[in-house]
């Protein structure tokens, strides 16, 4: 498994992912309707830095780095992730959520902040558990969930 920064020919993997994992309704705020132009931004785009995980040369995830604020809360980051359905369950959310904390360090960001993990996205919430998160805030019933209804999302929080 190697994991390393995006190039522009990695865009068309990290969009058709993106898309299904918005389309299943159960994880990301962001919904079928979102276009290719706010993904990008969110994603791939400065100030966001994109970086890919593959194994055995194929793409299995990808995450993101960026100002979780602009100007004055600019020092906290923010980052993404998602893993492909087929590499999922290997540590691989683990592995790339270490490597993002070493990222954002590098970059000068002093915490790293999640503004909306779903109560009910059971890996998430173990892989960042597991890198050190604490949850700091409960939103009651801010993530309508395709399946579950009003479900809670999560604002989590660690230092680097
Ligand atoms: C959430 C996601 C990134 C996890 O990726 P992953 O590579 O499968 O996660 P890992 O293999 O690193 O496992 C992380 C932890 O969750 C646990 N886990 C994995 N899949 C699980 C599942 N389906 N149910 C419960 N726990 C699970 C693992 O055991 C591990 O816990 P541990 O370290 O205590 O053993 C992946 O499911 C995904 O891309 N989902 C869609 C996008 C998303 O939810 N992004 C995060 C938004 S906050």
């Amino acid at each position: 498994m190697i994991i390393r920064e995006a190039t522009e020919a990695d865009w068309p993997h990290v969009l058709t992912l993106f898309q299904s994992v918005a389309t299943s309704g159960d994880v990301f705020a962001y919904d079928e309707s979102t276009t290719e132009a706010v993904t990008r931004k969110l994603w791939f785009d400065l100030p966001a830095r994109c970086w890919i995980c593959e194994v055995e040369e194929r793409f299995a995830g990808t995450y993101y780095v960026r100002p979780n604020q602009p100007g004055r809360g600019n020092h906290i980051a923010n980052a993404g992730y998602m893993v492909a359905p087929e590499f999922r369950g290997r540590g691989l959310a683990v592995a790339m959520c270490a490597h993002s904390l070493e990222t954002a360090k590098h970059l000068g960001f002093t915490a790293m902040q999640f503004n909306f993990v779903v109560s009910e996205n059971t890996a998430a919430v173990c892989a960042w558990e597991r890198c050190g998160f604490a949850t700091v805030g409960r939103l009651p019933q801010a993530f309508r969930h395709r399946e579950l209804g009003l479900v809670d999302a999560l604002v989590m929080f660690r230092e680097l």
